[in-house]
């Protein structure tokens, strides 16, 4: 088996490094998800997402081995996430994918991306407004 996965096709590691650093650049100063994260430093949670967005795409599989099963929906229980929140973490990512250059993230992975972020965000909402 030779497919490259979407992790290789979009520059791995690094392209990951910088697109979930632009988001929690991005994070630190939204009012509506700042006071969501109970942690004041934001580089674990930073190193939690870029793991757990590596390994989905086909990248190293190390978040399961620090973390086990993601059970996102699980996970996010403990923080109220209705649509105004879902928008914020939405608009925070939109904000991040920007940044990697074309040459880097065709319009093809581009839509892909883009597109699961968007759908694994509604997943996650759990308040009704
Ligand atoms: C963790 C908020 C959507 C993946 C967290 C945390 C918060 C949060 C407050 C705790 C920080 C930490 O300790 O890691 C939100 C909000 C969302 C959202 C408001 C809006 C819909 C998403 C989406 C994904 C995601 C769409 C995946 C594509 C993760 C992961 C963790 C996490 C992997 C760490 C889980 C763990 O291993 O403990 N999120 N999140 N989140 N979130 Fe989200």
């Amino acid at each position: 088996q030779t497919a490259t996965s979407f992790y290789e096709a979009v520059g791995g590691a690094e392209t990951f490094r910088r697109l979930v650093a632009a988001f929690y650049r991005e994070v630190a100063r939204d009012e509506v998800l700042r006071p969501l994260y109970p942690e004041q430093d934001l580089g674990p949670a930073e190193r939690r997402l870029r793991m757990f967005l590596e390994q989905y795409w086909g990248g190293p599989r190390t978040y399961s081995d620090e973390r086990g099963h993601p059970r996102l929906r699980m996970r996010h229980m403990p923080f109220r996430i209705g649509p105004i929140e879902r928008d914020a973490w939405l608009r925070c990512m939109r904000i991040a994918v920007a940044e990697i250059e074309p040459e880097v993230l065709d319009d093809e992975h581009r839509r892909a991306l883009l597109d699961y972020l968007e759908m694994a965000a509604n997943s996650l909402i759990n308040a009704p407004f």
